[in-house]
């Protein structure tokens, strides 16, 4: 029988087979081919790449054929600002700066406050000081401010909402309603959002007067808005944007779902603000194992790393080197690691991570205005 789960940019529910996802979401997977095509240009390719976190992509290979003609592309991603940054959240930024870094490319980063506000009971004030303090994460992770600009929906409207009528003329409710499983009683702001997000994959081609292609990394949650807008862009004129897609960091509980920080699901998820003490507690208390129940049963039948969430974070983000994480793989698997051990690992991994990102998150406060854009 086939698993149930469900992923929309709203929900994302159950264990997801993304093999099945790319069919059903009609998206290409990143083969050795498209691989090997990527590290021509990039020299070497990001763990997130070798270990397909990075898995499904929309165009790819059109957007390489224009960056070998001289046609360079830029980066586009965006940040729902409606609650603290969780570790799920910075997997596709870090992805997204080495992008930048490799290809020496712009990048665009929407914050779309007027979604999070239409989508969550938070009320406009709450949405703002979480654009901001979300705003402080994206800056430390290191982005090139001379190469990265920040779109705010509601202050940069009058760059945005001349575009967004555009795509929102070409959308009717009955896709909408498909696509996200809208009923009749979403409010009106939700039904039109989806031409928002649509808008910065064109705005450098507006502002240059030239069709410029633009690619988009995301986790594949996000994908459904660009399914709805992609068959628009020609039809205005610009190119369609390409997309590169990632699996999702799971939360604390489980494999199941995604990591999420809205309502009270803070102790399924690690946030960047989280204190050292925070994080132990967090993964000794809350980390699902795929170990056995007691020691003695776990050195004999040794652990399952594949539903391991300590094992899956450190695939994901923390370690690096291809050697170190077989080695855990295997340990683990043989009953050689412990739990607790492998925990230990992970949370000395996460705090080293956070301690240098709650720095650079300080000096953020005074970089803002430098990743603004200004016409
Ligand atoms: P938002 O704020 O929900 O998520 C921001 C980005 O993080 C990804 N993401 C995750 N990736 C891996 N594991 C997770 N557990 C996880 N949770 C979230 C999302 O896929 C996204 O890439 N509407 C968007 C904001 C947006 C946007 C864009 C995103 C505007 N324009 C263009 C991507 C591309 C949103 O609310 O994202």
């Amino acid at each position: 029988m086939k698993k149930e789960f469900k992923v929309t940019p709203y929900e994302v529910e159950g264990q997801v087979d993304y093999e099945r996802l790319i069919k059903e979401f009609g998206v290409s997977e990143i083969d050795n081919r498209l691989l090997e095509r990527i590290k021509k240009h990039t020299k070497e390719l990001h763990p997130m790449l070798r270990r397909g976190v990075f898995f499904a992509h929309r165009d790819l290979n059109w957007l390489l054929d224009e960056y070998e003609k001289g046609n360079k592309f830029f980066l586009y991603t965006g940040r729902g600002p409606s609650g603290p940054i969780h570790l799920g959240h910075l997997g596709t930024w870090i992805f997204t700066k080495w992008l930048q870094d490799k290809f020496g490319v712009d990048l665009w980063f929407q914050f779309t406050d007027d979604e999070k506000f239409l989508f969550k009971e938070s009320s406009f004030d709450e949405i703002q000081k979480w654009t901001y303090e979300n705003m402080l994460d994206i800056i430390a992770l290191g982005f090139n401010p001379k190469k990265t600009f920040f779109l705010v929906d509601t202050k940069h409207a009058n760059l945005l909402y001349p575009q967004a009528i555009k795509f929102a003329k070409k959308i009717t409710l009955s896709t909408v309603k498909a696509a996200f499983g809208f009923t009749d009683s979403n409010n009106i702001g939700q039904v039109f959002y989806t031409s928002m997000q649509a808008v910065p994959a064109i705005i450098p081609s507006v502002l240059n007067k030239k069709n410029i292609p633009c690619l988009i990394p995301l986790a594949i949650d996000q994908d459904p808005h660009f399914r709805v807008a992609r068959d628009i862009y020609p039809k205005l004129g610009f190119y369609k944007p390409s997309i590169i897609h990632g699996i999702f960091v799971p939360p604390l509980s489980g494999i199941s779902g995604k990591m999420d920080s809205s309502g009270n699901k803070n102790n399924n998820a690690i946030l960047t603000t989280d204190s050292a003490k925070e994080v132990e507690a967090k993964i000794n208390k809350y980390a699902f194992s795929g170990g056995q129940p007691t020691i003695e049963e776990h050195r004999k039948k040794g652990g399952n790393p594949d539903i391991d969430v300590s094992y899956q974070y450190l695939k994901i983000l923390f370690e690096p080197d291809d050697k170190k994480l077989q080695e855990i793989y295997e340990d683990y698997k043989s009953g050689k690691m412990l739990t607790s051990e492998l925990k230990s690992i992970l949370i000395e991994k996460i705090n080293a991570f956070l301690k240098e990102h709650q720095k650079k998150r300080e000096q953020a406060k005074s970089q803002i205005s430098k990743f603004l854009f200004k016409e």
